[in-house]
């Protein structure tokens, strides 16, 4: 694991940042590939950075649109983080419909709805039962509670190692969410972080030792490039990578 860990001097300079390490990884994949697979979070941090993917001039057909999780309610409701993306982003650009690739939460079964998007995931991906796909990036935020993803602290979702997707649990309030080890399988994993709220979460997901399952972002350790970005009024007290 190559791991980077930078503080921007404020959340414009992140997103900034943030964008052209994207665009980097987006040509290295098209060159590499052909395509590039991004797996998109939700929460309101990244909405300035997918307008500003709206405004560049990409192969959009070579680009693949997921999810690293959702909130379990209908892709038209105010939470979801479909929702946010496509206003901010992918419904702005001429994206190929069968490009974005939304987890289903329409069933009323969130079991079922997770069972459906690791399918959907193994058959785009061509991995068979107990492989785990390679997203190019996976895009993430942090709660300030730690978690990421739908990851959530002290949750059955943080010990699936077998599935790809699982159902999360917030609260009691059920979630679609990416497992672990098909986060860390991808090539490249960045958590995009901003606010002052942050700090605690951070100092212990940074501490040598910590409870993973009380912190849960301690927990994303990928094969590839690790990358936390993060601005000065949430990682004051980290230390960077030179
Ligand atoms: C979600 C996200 C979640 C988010 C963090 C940070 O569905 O809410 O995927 O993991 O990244 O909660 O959210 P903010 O960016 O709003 O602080």
């Amino acid at each position: 694991m190559k791991k980077s860990v930078e503080v921007l001097a404020d959340k414009e300079k992140l997103i900034e940042r943030s964008l052209n390490i994207i665009l980097a990884q987006i040509k290295t994949a098209i060159a590499q590939r052909d395509q590039f697979t991004l797996a998109l979070s939700g929460g309101s941090t990244p909405k300035p950075l997918y307008e500003k993917l709206a405004a560049q001039e990409l192969p959009w057909e070579k680009i693949h649109i997921f999810w690293g999780d959702e909130r379990y309610v209908a892709p038209d409701h105010a939470e979801s983080n479909q929702l946010m993306a496509r206003q901010a982003w992918l419904d702005q650009v001429p994206f190929p419909a069968e490009n974005i690739h939304p987890m289903p939460t329409a069933g009323n079964d969130p079991a079922a709805d997770a069972q459906q998007y690791e399918a959907e995931l193994q058959q785009f991906f061509q991995v068979k039962p107990g492989e785990f796909p390679q997203f190019d990036v996976v895009l993430l935020g942090m709660g300030d509670d730690a978690h990421t993803a739908s990851l959530f602290p002290n949750t059955a979702a943080l010990t699936e190692r077998d599935h790809l997707v699982t159902v999360g649990d917030k609260s009691g309030e059920p979630r679609i969410t990416l497992t672990v080890p098909t986060i860390n399988h991808a090539r490249c994993v960045m958590f995009v972080v901003a606010g002052e709220n942050k700090r605690p979460a951070l100092a212990q997901v940074f501490a040598d030792t910590a409870d993973d399952r009380m912190y849960p972002s301690r927990l994303i350790q990928p094969q590839g490039e690790l990358y936390w970005l993060l601005d000065q009024a949430a990682g004051a007290e980290i230390a960077t990578t030179s």
